[in-house]
């Protein structure tokens, strides 16, 4: 094994720091998109716009993953592969698992598939190109592990199409908590009933981690 992992590895590295660098013009990138937009539109939309997951929220990702050891890992918001990277670099350090990222804009598939493969963790990164509503439908489980980085008002929806997937204990990180458009997935959450136990975590925008209780 090497002494290096595969986080900190140059080849990884190299792929973040310039990922995040160019996510630095995000602002001067953003269109403004209707209200009404639907989910294809606000991600053909955005096709340029990175939105990446904070470095810290990274590292608590591949903290999580390194831990836990989940077989299967659910991406739900690839982009251009950021959050990939982390949660790829963490399964390859555990030796076993395998990542599902999701994406539904077609320039961003292309290019995530690009960034993960030349960060040297693309063999154990699968990402399922549209909704992820329908292509997350047809991943087997048990799902140990899941990062919820979409549109915010598919948290919810998305979320209850895996549970019966869920491994008892899988974890479930929800990024950019601190948004109003959060609120409801946070209630559903926290909501004693629906299976959950919870902790919000203070990095980049905020980001809560739902332990899968495994009720039935
Ligand atoms: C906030 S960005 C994800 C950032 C990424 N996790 C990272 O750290 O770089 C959200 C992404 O989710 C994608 N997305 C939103 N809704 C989706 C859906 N229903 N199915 C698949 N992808 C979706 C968008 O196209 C967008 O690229």
């Amino acid at each position: 094994m090497s002494i290096v992992a595969t986080m900190r590895s140059p080849q990884v590295m190299k792929v973040l720091d310039r990922l995040y660098a160019d996510a630095e013009l995000d602002d001067s990138r953003r269109p403004s998109v209707p209200e009404n937009a639907t989910a294809q539109q606000r991600a053909d939309a955005m096709a340029e716009v990175y939105l990446p997951i904070s470095p810290q929220g990274g590292d608590l990702l591949y903290a999580l993953v390194r831990n836990g050891k989940p077989e299967t890992v659910v991406e739900f918001g690839t982009s251009f592969g950021v959050s990939t990277l982390f949660l790829a670099a963490a399964v390859t350090d555990n030796g076993t698992g395998h990542v599902y990222g999701t994406e539904m804009s077609a320039a961003k598939i292309a290019a995530a598939r690009s960034n993960v493969d030349e960060a040297g963790v693309g063999e154990v990164v699968t990402i399922l190109e549209g909704d992820a509503t329908q292509t997350l439908a047809e991943l087997p489980g048990p799902i140990g592990f899941v990062l919820l980085d979409g549109w915010k008002d598919l948290y919810v929806p998305v979320l209850r199409g895996l549970e019966p997937r869920l491994a008892p204990g899988a974890l479930v990180v929800a990024d950019n908590t601190s948004f109003a458009t959060v609120a409801g997935y946070l209630d559903y959450v926290r909501e004693p009933a629906n299976g959950y136990v919870n902790a919000s975590f203070p990095t980049g925008d905020g980001m809560e981690i739902s332990c899968w209780t495994g009720r039935s």
